[in-house]
């Protein structure tokens, strides 16, 4: 976090302003232009009405828990809400600068996703806006200079990763909030801060997009039918899996204080989103009495030493020589984490 203004709140604190770094995609708008909505029409009607009738609408108000100093809250728990809540802001903008521009080049070839995205991208808006509220509690408010178009960086993400991956980050962001929210609500003393209890809307708004991403990926015959649509399904869930798992140890703190082992509810977590996208995807995988958890601890070590050996003083060369090994073990649990079984949706058999 770098401060880089202070100002003056309304009520007379100090205000400091910080940096927020929101990611910026895109991907091959022409496949998005091409997707055949009129063969599904009646699945995009559904994932539509239920974006349209705005549910959570009424939800996102800072009622009477807000009202208060949270001055009371110091040191790391204060700094692990603040990152907590700075993480999650850039993620919404990130959200919503996406869907926003996805609906205005959409909004010519293809209505019924360009009217998705855009119901997505006010959804993004207002939990961005819940964020940032949430930051002025600490006396902070996120420079919002990344809106202005000058500047921004895109990563451009092959068809199949863009939609595979938002997909995922989508349901795993329901899971993540609805598996906070019930545990708080069985441990309401670790309820240090009200966010939380908005986590059930939250995590029903992000369902719906998983849900209409989900459709597009249904919509998508090369996606969702055959071997080869297995195939890179399956890639996409280990690899993605894999990449949310290896985040638990950084968490750890953050879980602590709210009462959670971090890598019990990253577990937890991953299989709920496993079972949850068996409605889109054309397999799931075989996680619940798999190696697959221990594999990715190995694969944590190999990392760690890799980190240790690349500050170490030793030369470059030598450097290499001895992370080599460490590259190669990581390499083969990869290639058996893509070898492990997984279960036909379609067929709900095992392959
Ligand atoms: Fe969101
Ligand atoms: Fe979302």
């Amino acid at each position: 976090m770098s401060n880089t203004d202070n100002m003056q709140s309304n009520t007379n604190v100090l205000v400091n302003e910080t940096q927020i770094y929101p990611g910026f995609y895109t991907t091959n708008i022409k496949k998005l232009a091409n997707v055949d909505y009129l063969r599904f029409q009646g699945a995009f009607d559904t994932v539509i009405t239920d974006l349209k009738n705005d549910y959570n609408k009424d939800k996102f108000v800072r009622d009477n828990s807000f009202n208060q100093s949270w001055d009371h809250i110091q040191g790391e728990a204060r700094e692990l809400i603040i990152k907590l809540l700075e993480m999650y802001c850039a993620a919404e903008y990130s959200g919503f600068i996406l869907y926003k521009e996805l609906s205005y080049q959409l909004r010519e070839t293809n209505s019924t996703l360009s009217d998705g995205f855009r119901l997505m991208s006010r959804d993004e808006a207002r939990h961005a806006s819940f964020l940032n509220k949430a930051l002025t509690d600490f006396h902070l408010t996120p420079s919002l200079e990344f809106l202005k178009k000058e500047g921004r960086k895109y990563h451009s993400l092959p068809f199949a990763w863009f939609i595979h991956s938002t997909y995922l980050s989508e349901k795993i962001s329901s899971c993540y909030y609805i598996n906070i929210f019930d545990h708080l609500v069985s441990h309401p003393e670790y309820s240090i801060y009200p966010l939380f209890g908005l986590y059930k809307s939250w995590s029903e708004d992000e369902d719906r997009h998983g849900d209409f991403v989900g459709t597009i990926i249904k919509s998508q015959t090369n996606l969702s039918n055959g071997l080869k649509a297995r195939l890179v399904c399956k890639f996409y869930l280990v690899l993605i899996f894999s990449m949310t798992y290896l985040k638990y140890k950084d968490n750890e703190k953050l879980f602590a204080l709210i009462g959670l082992d971090s890598r019990e509810y990253y577990i937890t977590t991953i299989k709920s989103v496993n079972k949850s996208v068996e409605k889109h995807l054309p397999v799931i995988l075989d996680i619940e009495n798999s190696m697959f958890f221990k594999k990715l601890d190995a694969c944590m070590l190999h990392i760690s030493e890799n980190k240790k050996i690349g500050i170490s003083n030793h030369y470059k060369l030598l450097k290499f020589i001895k992370k080599t090994p460490h590259y190669v073990a990581l390499f083969l649990i990869m290639l058996s984490l893509f070898l492990i079984k997984s279960i036909d949706t379609q067929a709900n058999r095992i392959a």
